[in-house]
């Protein structure tokens, strides 16, 4: 790490060491003056005090809602669960439609809670303090509920899935031989690793290993000059009795000239997908590519034909 201070801010930087706060996921939502619902994805959701209940979300002031949220009597904080990644990103985009086709009721403040969240609470407008591009809107709480959902999670602009389901406990722990496997992208491109024959794969080892192992999966890369965190899963699942546990890489960094024959990265439009044998690692790869391009990530748990994908 290295420090930045004041003088070298640079705003995207910024943004992304905020995003390092792991978050749930909200939508804000109010009634304008019209009659009509209005709501945003909001991560800056907190807990704000018990005795009296309130709140706090911050709206920028760039946002369309801007106007309508400083002037409602009140707003709605929904809590969105694993599943409704879609409708954060429907909520994430500027437009009108938003509510098109969702479905929601009033709440007993008024503001719309929309079907399905983990929690809700309608709020009465308490107090506005303006923050640089942001407004802090301090909700009173005056209705609320919850379940028992898992809720949606969001860290270094991603979604994430907060607990581990329940299968991958059992797989990853139960007996077998074990192979870890990882997905390695700059984002282009992805990793690949050849083996005899001319075939590829992603690179794989039998353990996830430090820099020092060479046997282990991060030192084999990084004694390729690939040097890489493996801090999620992908992918689990048995095939003919060998587990295998597939993480998503984060790429540190890549020394010049150091790729070996053997590893070598390869532009995500152009995987030569008939000289990938393994059908299982093929579908991974093809759903990565999909993900990719959307920036969601779920889990795969099951078996090498057959499996379930978290969060669905
Ligand atoms: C996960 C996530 C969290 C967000 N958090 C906030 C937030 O806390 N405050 C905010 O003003 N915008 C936030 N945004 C961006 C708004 O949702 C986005 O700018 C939206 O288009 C605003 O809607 P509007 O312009 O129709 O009002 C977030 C977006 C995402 C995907």
């Amino acid at each position: 790490m290295s420090a930045r201070d004041s003088s070298e801010i640079d705003t995207r930087d910024l943004r992304r060491a905020f995003g390092h706060f792991a978050t749930g996921v909200t939508i804000v939502t109010t009634i304008d003056g019209n009659g009509n619902p209005v709501g945003f994805t909001a991560n800056s959701f907190t807990s704000v005090s018990i005795d009296p209940p309130l709140l706090l979300v911050n709206i920028a002031t760039a946002a369309h809602g801007c106007p309508v949220f400083t002037a409602a009597r009140g707003f709605a904080i929904n809590i969105l669960a694993h599943r409704q990644r879609d409708l954060s990103n429907r909520f994430a985009s500027a437009g009108s439609d938003k509510f098109a086709a969702v479905d929601w009721q009033p709440g007993p403040a008024g503001a719309p809670i929309l079907d399905g969240v983990v929690a809700w609470f309608d709020c009465r407008a308490y107090r506005q303090v303006e923050a640089g591009d942001h407004i802090i809107l301090i909700g009173e709480v005056q209705a609320y509920d919850y379940g028992s959902d898992a809720p949606l999670g969001f860290c270094r602009g991603a979604y994430v899935s907060f607990g581990l389901p329940p299968q991958m406990l059992q797989l990853v722990s139960s007996p077998g031989k074990l192979n870890v496997g990882a997905i390695v992208s700059d984002g282009s491109s992805v990793l690949l690793e050849q083996v005899e024959g001319g075939m590829l794969r992603l690179p794989v080892a039998e353990a996830v290993g430090d820099a020092d192992d060479r046997f282990s999966l991060t030192g084999k890369l990084a004694s390729a000059g690939i040097h890489v965190e493996l801090p999620f899963i992908y992918s689990a699942f048995h095939d003919n009795g060998t587990r295998f546990v597939y993480y998503l890489g984060e790429l540190r960094s890549v020394e010049d000239a150091e790729e070996t024959r053997e590893l070598h990265f390869w532009d995500l439009d152009g995987i030569p997908w008939d000289m990938i044998g393994d059908a299982a690692v093929r579908i991974m790869l093809e759903r990565f590519v999909r993900e990719q391009k959307l920036g969601n990530y779920a889990i795969y748990i099951g078996d090498a034909a057959k499996g379930e994908i978290f969060p669905a």
